[in-house]
């Protein structure tokens, strides 16, 4: 090595510096970062029609400009004097001036010409084309489905592609029912905040999630949107996947095995022995052992799937063809881990000769 090597790469790096500044001055813009799609480089792009990101629907903003004079149509009445928490749209990603997606007022509420107008000055105004909102809280307010469809303009795709048809559609929920699109913040969309909102509606999920054994729901570190899509699924109950069992193995992928020895109830449905919320059984069980096992084991331990209820009597070494020892009474197999104290790999077993999970 040589004493000019160093001059060589501070050189090179240099250059390769000054390359780079180069190359971003010619760059778009630096736009905020909301985590999706983008046009491509907007104010290049200025005397162009923009290409767009299909949202699947109707825009009536071009340019970033253009969506503010829009406004300015209900912003002359809608000032912060009217109402400061109208424009806290601005505070979203409903508001990204830059963003040429980004909708305008009447994008959601409609061109409402009659209730910017009012040529007939009748007070209260002729309503917006487009009222969000609770026909119980709003009189005025449009039906749940005209109310989805403005949102829908844009947003059919993703997660609400099976919103047609879903438990929530069709019960009349509206999405304002749980979006606050007004609002710096949308409780629905922070898993700390979120399951309040759907208990307003679910109070039994609600009394569920406060029981002895429960998923971390309550103390903020999951959602009901782990395992749920609010807008609609191709699954049972909502379920973010097409069953009850692929939807645990999101996060529970060692339970999906394979094994050698499967316990069938297992790879049937997880809530043959767990309830999902919550229970008073720790962990997560429908009922106590040995009570659980012995719903679907009854008759001789030791005699086929009709086994186990002697236990309750003491019978456990049966299975070695012997009598119990007295010590092995009734409340040994009933108290603690029961069942589970042999059986314990109750999910499935990968030992030769684990065929009855003892292993
Ligand atoms: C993304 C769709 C959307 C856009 C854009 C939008 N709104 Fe709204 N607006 C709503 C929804 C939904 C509600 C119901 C309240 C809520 O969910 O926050 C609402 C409610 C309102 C209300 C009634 C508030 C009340 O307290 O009853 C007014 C007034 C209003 N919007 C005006 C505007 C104005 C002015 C603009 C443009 C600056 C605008 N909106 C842009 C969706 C929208
Ligand atoms: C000339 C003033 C004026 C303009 C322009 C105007 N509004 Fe309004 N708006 C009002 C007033 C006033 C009310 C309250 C109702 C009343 O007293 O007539 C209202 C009420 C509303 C409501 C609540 C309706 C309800 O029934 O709960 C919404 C939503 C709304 N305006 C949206 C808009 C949007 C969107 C635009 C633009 C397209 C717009 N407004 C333009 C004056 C205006
Ligand atoms: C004109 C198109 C348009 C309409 C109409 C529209 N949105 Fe949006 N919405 C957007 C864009 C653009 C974004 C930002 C997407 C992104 O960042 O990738 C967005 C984002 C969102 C988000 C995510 C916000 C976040 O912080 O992550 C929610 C929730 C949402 N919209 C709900 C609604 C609801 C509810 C309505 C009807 C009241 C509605 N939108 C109407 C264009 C629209
Ligand atoms: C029952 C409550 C509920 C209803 C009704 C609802 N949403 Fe949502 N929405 C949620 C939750 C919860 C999330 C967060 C999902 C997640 O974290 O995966 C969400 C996320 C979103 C997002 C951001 C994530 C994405 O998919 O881009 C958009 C946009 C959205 N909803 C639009 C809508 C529209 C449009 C409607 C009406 C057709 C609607 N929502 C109705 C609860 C709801
Ligand atoms: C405004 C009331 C309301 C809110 C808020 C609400 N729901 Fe619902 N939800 C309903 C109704 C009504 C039904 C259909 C009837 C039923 O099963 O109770 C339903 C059904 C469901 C189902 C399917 C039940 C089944 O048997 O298939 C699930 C899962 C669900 N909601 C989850 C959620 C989640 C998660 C949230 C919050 C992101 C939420 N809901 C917010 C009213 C609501
Ligand atoms: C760990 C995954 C998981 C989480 C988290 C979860 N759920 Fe569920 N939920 C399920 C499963 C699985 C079912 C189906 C139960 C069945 O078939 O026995 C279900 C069923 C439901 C039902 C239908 C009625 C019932 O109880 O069977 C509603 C309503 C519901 N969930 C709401 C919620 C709400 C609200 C939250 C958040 C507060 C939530 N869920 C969180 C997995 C989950
Ligand atoms: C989004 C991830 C996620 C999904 C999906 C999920 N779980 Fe969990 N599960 C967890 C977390 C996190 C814990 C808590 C682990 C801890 O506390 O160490 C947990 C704990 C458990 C426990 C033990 C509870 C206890 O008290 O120790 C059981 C049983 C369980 N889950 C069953 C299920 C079943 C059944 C499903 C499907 C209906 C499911 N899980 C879906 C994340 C998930
Ligand atoms: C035949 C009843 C039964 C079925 C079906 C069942 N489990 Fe379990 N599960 C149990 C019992 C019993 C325990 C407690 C085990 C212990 O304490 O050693 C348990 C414990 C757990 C635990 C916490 C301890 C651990 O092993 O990580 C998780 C997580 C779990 N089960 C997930 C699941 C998932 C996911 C499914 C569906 C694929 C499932 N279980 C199906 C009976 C069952
Ligand atoms: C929902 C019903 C159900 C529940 C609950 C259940 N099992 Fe099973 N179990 C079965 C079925 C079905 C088989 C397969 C029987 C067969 O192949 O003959 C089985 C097989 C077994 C076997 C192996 C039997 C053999 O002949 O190879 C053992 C051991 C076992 N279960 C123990 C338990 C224990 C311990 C519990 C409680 C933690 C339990 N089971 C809960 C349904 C259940
Ligand atoms: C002290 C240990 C022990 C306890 C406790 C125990 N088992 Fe067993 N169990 C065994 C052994 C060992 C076998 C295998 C016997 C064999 O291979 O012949 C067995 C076999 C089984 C079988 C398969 C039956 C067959 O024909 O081979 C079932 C089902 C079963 N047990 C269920 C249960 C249930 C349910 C409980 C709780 C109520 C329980 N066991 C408690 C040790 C135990």
């Amino acid at each position: 090595m040589n004493r000019s090597t160093p001059i060589i790469a501070l050189a090179l790096w240099i250059a390769a510096l000054g390359f780079a500044t180069c190359a971003r001055a010619a760059d778009p813009p630096v736009l905020p970062d909301l985590g999706g799609t983008r046009p491509s480089n907007t104010a290049a792009r200025a005397a162009d029609a923009p290409v767009l990101p299909d949202l699947g629907g109707a825009r009536t903003s071009t340019t970033a400009q253009d969506s503010l004079a829009r406004d300015a149509v209900c912003t002359k009445c809608h000032d912060e004097n009217d109402n400061k928490a109208i424009l806290s749209i601005y505070q979203t990603r409903h508001g990204v001036k830059a963003d040429a997606r980004t909708p305008s007022c009447q994008s959601c509420h409609g061109t409402s010409d009659r209730h910017v107008k009012n040529t007939e000055g009748i007070s209260p105004r002729p309503a917006p084309e487009v009222v969000f909102g609770d026909s119980l809280k709003t009189k005025t307010a449009s039906a749940p489905d005209v109310q989805n469809q403005a949102c829908l303009s844009c947003h059919q795709a993703g997660q609400r592609v099976n919103w047609s048809g879903s438990e929530h559609q069709s019960h009349d929920l509206a999405c304002s029912t749980c979006h606050q699109v007004h609002s710096p913040t949308d409780a629905v969309l922070n898993k700390v905040t979120q399951p309040e909102v759907c208990e307003t509606c679910h109070k039994t999920q609600r009394a569920q999630f406060r029981r002895l054994s429960t998923h971390p729901v309550q103390a903020g570190e999951m959602g009901c949107s782990d395992c749920h899509n609010p807008h609609g699924s191709t699954g049972p109950t909502l379920l973010v996947k097409n069953s009850v069992n692929e939807t645990c193995y999101t996060c529970h992928a060692e339970k999906r095995g394979p094994f050698l020895w499967e316990h069938s109830p297992v790879v049937d449905d997880c809530t043959n022995c767990h309830t999902p919320h919550g229970s008073t059984n720790p962990p997560l069980l429908k009922q106590r052992v040995p009570f659980l096992c012995q719903d679907c084991h009854s008759g001789d331990h030791g005699a086929g799937i009709n086994s186990g209820a002697n236990l309750l009597g003491g019978n456990v070494t049966t299975v070695n063809g012997a009598l119990p020892p007295a010590s092995q009474s009734a409340r040994a197999q009933v108290n603690a881990r029961a069942c589970l104290n042999c059986h314990v790999l109750i999910h499935g077993s990968n030992h030769p000769a684990g065929t009855k999970f003892q292993r």
